[in-house]
């Protein structure tokens, strides 16, 4: 394991109940989370992958989607994180979804997978593009996939709203990540997450993309 990921694993770990609120309650959240979902475009019975599911946040909707006769799968490296999810599956007696322990870095699923989804991750990947094309390979012709990412705005009337994610990113990135004192962060972030929203572009023959909270945060979704 690289140290960039052991520090995100304590971090994350540490922080999983107050990430869970927010990732629940930030207004405008949940709307959003739909929407990631509409785009993958489920059908009942589907099998759908989270890559990164933290403490959750997006099974409802997927669990909605493919409904009882699919299956949702969601992966992450948190053990803390996927202990709140598994609070909420539990609580929900959902049979379909099914929690694992592992790396999305190192293609741990084959089989008949129609859809991947990963919100807010790509950015702390370090060869983004590299795991997007493993994933479009995982779900195969005719599967989709889709990335929701936050990143600074290009757009001109975006400067407060980019000095609100500038503060939020630093606070929200592990301390012992080297780039989170460096000016460079929201560049390497913004990089990371173009470089896979280009890859899937470049892969899929269908794209969806929608952009809300003036340019920060992009859903970008492809068929394959
Ligand atoms: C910002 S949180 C996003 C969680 C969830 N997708 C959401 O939208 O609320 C990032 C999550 O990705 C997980 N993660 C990051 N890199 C990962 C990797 N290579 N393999 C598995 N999980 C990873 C972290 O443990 C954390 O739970």
């Amino acid at each position: 394991m690289t140290g960039g990921a052991a520090a995100a694993q304590a971090f994350y770990g540490r922080w999983a109940r107050l990430y869970d609120w927010l990732a629940r309650y930030t207004p405008g959240i949940g709307g959003l989370r739909d929407r990631a979902a509409a785009a993958l475009d489920l059908e009942r019975g589907d099998t759908v992958v989270e890559m990164g599911c933290g403490t959750g946040a997006n099974l409802p909707y997927l669990r909605e989607r493919v409904g009882p006769e699919g299956t949702v799968v969601g992966l992450d490296y948190t053990r803390g994180m996927l202990a709140r999810a598994q609070r909420l599956v539990d609580a929900n007696s959902w049979d379909n979804v099914h929690l694992v322990h592992g790396d999305a870095t190192q293609t741990p699923f084959c089989g008949d997978i129609d859809a991947v989804l990963s919100t807010f991750v790509s950015g702390m990947l370090s060869d983004p593009a590299g795991e997007v094309e493993e994933w479009c390979d995982m779900v195969g012709p005719d599967g989709t996939v889709v990335l929701v990412d936050a990143a600074l705005s290009e757009r001109a009337i975006a400067k407060p709203i980019n000095a609100l994610f500038r503060a939020l990113t630093v606070l929200s990135t592990p301390p012992t990540f080297k780039f989170r004192y460096e000016e460079s962060m929201h560049d390497k972030l913004l990089e990371r997450v173009t470089d896979a929203r280009d890859a899937l572009r470049s892969r899929a023959r269908a794209t969806h993309h929608e952009e809300h909270v003036l340019g920060i945060v992009r859903v970008t979704g492809g068929r394959v």
